[in-house]
């Protein structure tokens, strides 16, 4: 052993962490040079493991290494219906630039020891299987015996934060990967990639072929979180709908105290009836003395008081973004993991909402006591002592709460939004700390003709932990009752009447009220809340509501399967993931029986999904209002269905939904059994007299005739690319559509459809760019993607795919400013404009952190145009590739 050194690979998720954990374990400065990957740096540094003098190479991966596709076969529409995606083969493609697979390779040779930094989450640990697979085979064989080690030299290390004693002592005490988590992160990857293509394909090639040219020929996507999202959306949309505002009276007596107006209400409450409220009007008139007052009967005193806040976890994190801050889940998201990459924030994504015992909570409290702090007085106060953190939250066992990790500048937080984020997290974090808020309440008692009348008042007495937290102390009354009045003290009566009123619609779901209802329902809550094509956000109020297609949808599977549409849905995806990770269940039959019960699924829909274009038309007609003429039966049975379908939605109850999740929703129903019963896909392209009557409805209510334009469409095409960029244009939907929760080069899951943005064959826009698709995806887009004029990419020119939608697609490649980034770049967006249709939200993207990546174009579909031209870059699935794997060189 005398005279050995072991050979230590370390290996982080980001090459920024790499570079924190060089300068937070190296005894002096590291030394940095390039490996295989040009995006990964490599720092060396001499140090000490196991007693022995050891030789530290530190690297990183950016993100997931690899993501599960179809093989091209599959991806070829022309060649495979999609009902061979459940059981078609898939293989890993990775990004061919970065070569991380290689860098790692390379790096492993002789190594005695790797060691797992990647990000201490599910994710995470399926990435550290990725490195192990790449770099175990270099490894030399282990020499000694390494208590602890996984596989003999393997370990992993559990951190929360960037800061410099966090990453030591997790070195110090260093743990071992756990695999069943790693596979319930590939089996959802590949249960939300089968399901997700082979539900869009079908839809969107029987959409393009028997309404492309009323409807367009967007890609029309089911994703099995996104369309559960979306189904709140409606479910409160249709509550607004069926509304029927119902008036009611409030009995008031109006006072005279100190001058000033206070009004005392009937404890009886809201009044139904017109007529008893009028009586009641005139029982309480006919009883004011003739000195015009009315006696207190009793007054009663209280304290309230409004909690301090739980310690922030992701959910809380994302509506106080949208809430406070105005930003989309995204958006706050995105900033955050910009702020955790930079050492001042804790990691960013966590379900635990309860400190946990260790926590320093004093030493963060110090850090935030740095004078040029706007709180630094109150934090300076609590650093003299502080309230005990509330108990009452749970500690999923994942992460602490997010908490400021040092006391940042305004330019340390990357600009404005970055540092507002920062500022009511330091406020939310110090308010954790300080007393609950109290309230004096007074209570005023009369009666009048025998009926009870109350004033009332709130008046904070101690603002407590709103004061740096920033928020108002809401009083109630005009003056503050207490110790004012005594029982038996007479009250000058200023009138008696009645207030009407009449019963309040709710609103469209705000974010954050989704963003609870997706936590409440266990569906996955960082990933696509938003898709613009299914759901309009209104930027002043942060309020969703459902577009003509988007309640299309929902209604059509509400009549064809409630459970393709309800939140049961994804739960019970997420809850079979979950006991793979806590190994109750293996990958495999988890795989299986998921499979099982969508393939039956798909078959069912297949046969119904007329209804889909029929709930479409309604939709549109609807959306332009009464005018629209809806004249024929045909029209009048859609129109039914469509009221079924409101009626449906409107009569299930959420808390027995949630419930019903809890119980292991749709997988636990034994739903696999019985036999799948296949459609013979090819009959869903005859047309059919249902299929004419969606056409005459659609004709009716003004989107021109069903055939003809198809022609002339194809016309204009030409198997020279350019020729075949405008068409192709013309029918590619707006991108940025859903935000996978993406992360790393191949975008992290999400529930992107993702094979199906590939093909691009046949032309349209190359693949936007950046993480969250893949290398295959822009290569496609290269194939044919010529012409495409960026429909599909107008991604970041360092992005891969973006470059491929800027080379082929000719994308504008916006991503320009952040050259240095390779693997991201500001994710590519499809433009994909169709007529009419809003610019989708750009990718704001930095660094190839966050990609709305675009996907390749698509490519012809079965029966379709030849290859030559297609359909337009459907830029569109992207990950927020929360990973995209540049850092600032
Ligand atoms: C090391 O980790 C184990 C298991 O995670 C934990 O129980 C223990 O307290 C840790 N020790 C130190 C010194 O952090
Ligand atoms: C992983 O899951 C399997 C069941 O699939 C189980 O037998 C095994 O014990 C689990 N491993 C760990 C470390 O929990």
């Amino acid at each position: 052993m005398a005279g050995a050194t072991l050979l230590v690979l370390m290996v982080a998720e980001k090459p920024s962490i790499a570079l924190s954990l060089s300068q937070a374990l190296a005894r002096s400065p590291a030394r940095k040079r390039k490996g295989v990957s040009p995006s990964s740096p490599v720092y060396e540094y001499e140090g000490e493991m196991f007693g022995m003098p050891a030789l530290f190479r530190v690297t990183a991966t950016t993100g997931h290494i690899y993501s599960i596709d179809f093989s091209s076969e599959f991806n070829d529409w022309n060649k495979h219906g999609p009902e061979q995606l459940f059981s078609a083969e898939t293989i890993r493609t990775y990004d061919p630039r970065a070569r991380i697979p290689e860098h790692l390779r390379s790096e492993g040779q002789g190594c005695d020891l790797l060691v797992l930094w990647l990000d201490c989450d599910r994710e995470g640990e399926n990435i550290c299987f990725e490195v192990m697979g790449e770099v175990l085979p270099q490894m030399r064989e282990p020499r000694f015996d390494y208590p602890g080690a996984y596989r003999g030299n393997v370990f992993r290390a559990q951190f929360s934060s960037l800061a410099h004693g966090d990453l030591q002592s997790a070195f110090a005490n260093l743990s071992v990967p756990d695999e069943n988590q790693s596979l319930s992160v590939e089996a959802r990857q590949e249960i939300d990639l089968r399901i997700g293509c082979a539900f869009s394909r079908l839809q969107t090639m029987y959409f393009r072929h028997h309404f492309g040219n009323q409807l367009g020929k967007k890609m029309v996507t089911y994703g099995p979180c996104q369309i559960p999202t979306l189904w709140f959306c409606v479910k409160r949309h249709v509550e607004i709908q069926n509304f029927v505002p119902a008036p009611y009276w409030l009995l008031t007596l109006t006072l005279r105290i100190d001058d000033a107006s206070v009004d005392a209400t009937c404890d009886d409450g809201a009044i139904w009836d017109a007529e008893e409220a009028k009586q009641r009007l005139n029982r309480a008139r006919g009883s004011v003395n003739p000195e015009g007052t009315v006696a207190v009967t009793r007054v009663r005193g209280w304290s309230s008081s409004l909690s301090r806040p739980l310690p922030l976890n992701t959910v809380a994190m994302l509506k106080m973004g949208s809430d406070v801050l105005g930003l989309g889940p995204g958006d706050t998201l995105h900033l955050a993991e910009r702020l955790y990459l930079k050492g001042v924030l804790s990691y960013p994504r966590t379900e635990t909402d309860k400190y946990p015992e260790n926590f320093d909570l004093q030493g963060t409290v110090q850090v935030l006591t740095a004078p040029h702090m706007p709180w630094a007085a109150e934090a300076a106060a609590l650093a003299r002592g502080f309230t005990h953190p509330r108990q009452d939250g749970t500690d999923a066992g994942d992460h602490p709460p997010i908490t400021p990790v040092k006391a940042a500048t305004q330019s340390q937080c990357e600009g404005e939004a970055g540092w507002m984020l920062y500022q009511e997290i330091c406020r939310h974090y110090l308010a954790t700390l300080s007393p609950d808020a109290v309230f004096r309440e007074t209570d005023v008692c009369f009666q009048l003709g025998g009926l009870p009348f109350t004033a009332h008042s709130t008046r904070c007495t101690d603002r407590g932990w709103l004061t740096v937290g920033n928020r108002r102390a809401d009083d109630d009354g005009p003056v503050d009752l207490n110790g004012r009045l005594r029982s038996g003290d007479e009250v000058q009566v200023g009138q008696v009447h009645l207030k009407a009123r009449q019963t309040a619609p709710p609103q469209h779901l705000s974010e954050s009220e989704l963003l609870q209802l997706m936590d409440e329902h266990k569906i996955g809550t960082v990933s696509n809340v938003q898709h613009r094509l299914y759901v309009e956000l209104d930027e002043a109020t942060r309020r969703m509501r459902p577009s003509a297609l988007g309640l299309a949808l929902v209604h059509a599977y509400s009549l064809v399967d409630e459970g393709m549409v309800l939140p049961t849905v994804r739960s019970s995806i997420e809850n079979a993931c979950a006991r793979i990770a806590t190994g109750e269940e293996s990958k495999t039959s988890t795989v299986q029986r998921s499979l099982r019960i969508f393939e039956k699924k798909f078959f069912n829909f297949a046969r119904q999904i007329s209804v889909v274009p029929q709930m479409l038309a309604v939709a549109h007609a609807l959306a332009k209002g009464p005018g629209a003429a809806m004249a024929s039966d045909a029209a009048a049975e859609a129109l039914g269905m469509w009221e079924r379908a409101v009626a449906k939605t409107a009569a299930v109850d959420l808390h027995e939904l949630q419930s019903r999740g809890k119980d292991g929703g749709m997988l636990a129903e034994g739903s696999d059994q019985g036999t799948v019963e296949p459609v013979d896909l090819k009959e869903l392209l005859v047309t059919t007299p249902a299929v004419e009557r969606v056409q005459q409805v659609l004709e009716e209510i003004g989107f021109g005739p069903a055939a003809g334009p198809a022609k002339a469409a194809k016309g204009q095409a030409g198997p020279q690319g350019g020729a075949a960029a405008e068409p192709a244009a013309a029918s590619g939907p707006p991108g940025g559509g859903q935000q996978g929760a993406g992360r790393g080069n191949q975008g992290r899951g999400g529930d992107c459809a993702g094979g199906d943005a590939r093909g691009g064959k046949g032309g349209g826009g190359g693949g936007g760019g950046g993480k969250g698709s893949t290398g295959d995806r822009g290569a496609k887009g290269e194939r044919g993607g010529r012409g495409g004029k960026g429909e599909g990419g107008r991604g970041g020119k360092v992005g891969k795919d973006s470059r491929a939608g800027t080379q082929d697609g000719g994308g504008s490649g916006q991503g320009a400013q952040w050259p240095q980034h390779h693997a991201g770049g500001p994710g590519g967006y499809g433009q994909g404009p169709w007529p009419g249709a809003p610019l989708p939200q750009g990718a704001a993207g930095h660094a190839g952190f966050h990609a709305y990546a675009g996907c390749g174009g698509y490519g012809p579909l079965q029966g379709g145009p030849p290859p030559g031209y297609g359909y337009g870059g459907y830029g569109g699935y992207g990950g927020y590739g929360y990973g995209g794997g540049g850092v600032h060189q």
